[in-house]
């Protein structure tokens, strides 16, 4: 079985209060073992965060990672120090960054490569733009980034990883891909991986999917059978919306591995 995992990505939102307060309604909606549920507060609400998640099964992850353990590098966060923190996932290759801060395939490799190494989950995100989508470009854009991203890893590493199909145009846009759309995404990289990695690799690897997913369309994504989980930015701030997301979730049918 692959077990569902939901993310909350708060991008650059939440003092430390307001991280707080979310996180206790969080504890009171969202606490469950048939779910794999995970908040990526901002950096500076990490530590505050992990102290408010004790004692509860929710996870801690973050939005982003340095490729290098310390050093003199200037504003970047290392992956010891997000373990540190409490940190057992990292957001890795967003759409925000790729477009707003030059991530590349490449930077996206050395990142991913260095959170395995340091034992943190990679939620590797790939997704294509509208432009691309129109061109009929969809596949050749998601093989380009698995290529550029996964493409030296050994079977063992793509097992531990997870991918986040967000197109770039359902982003922050109430535009969320269809649960066909995301199905024929999904498939398209689980075969890619099963080509790559072997049937038994493609079929473990949790794929989820993000872009304006709410407490309305979740059901109907999340039932599609190869869509693992949600990554959820702007519904995982309100502690409601995303436990209606986990609701979803725990409902839907099981994503058994067929082979
Ligand atoms: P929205 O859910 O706000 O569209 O954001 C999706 C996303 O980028 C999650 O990483």
């Amino acid at each position: 079985m692959r077990k569902p995992i939901i993310a909350g990505n708060w991008k650059c939102h939440l003092t430390l209060q307001e991280a707080s307060a979310l996180i206790a309604g969080l504890k009171d909606s969202c606490d469950t073992d048939a779910v794999e549920v995970v908040v990526c507060p901002p950096f500076t609400a990490l530590a505050t965060a992990a102290q408010s998640l004790k004692g509860s099964r929710i996870r801690l992850g973050a939005q982003d990672v340095f490729w290098e353990p310390h050093g003199a590098f200037t504003g970047e966060i290392s992956p010891t120090m997000l373990v540190d923190v409490g940190c057992r996932y990292v957001v890795v290759g967003h759409s925000e960054r790729r477009t707003h801060f030059g991530e590349s395939d490449q930077s996206v490799q050395r990142k991913l490569l260095a959170a395995l190494k340091y034992a943190l989950v990679p939620i590797v995100c790939i997704g294509e733009t509208l432009a691309e989508r129109d061109a009929n470009l969809t596949f050749n854009v998601l093989t380009r980034q698995l290529e550029g991203a996964l493409g030296t890893l050994s079977t063992d590493e793509v097992r531990r990883l997870i991918l986040a199909y967000e197109p770039v145009w359902a982003i922050g846009t109430g535009r969320n891909a269809s649960p066909g759309q995301a199905q024929e995404a999904h498939a398209f990289i689980r075969k890619w991986l099963a080509t790559r990695w072997g049937l038994e690799a493609g079929d473990a690897v949790r794929i989820q999917y993000g872009g304006s997913v709410n407490a309305a369309n979740a059901a109907g994504l999340l039932q599609q059978p190869d869509v693992d989980g949600a990554l959820v930015g702007g519904a995982s701030l309100s502690a409601e919306a995303f436990a209606a997301i986990v609701r979803a979730a725990v409902e839907a049918p099981s994503k058994a591995i067929t082979r």
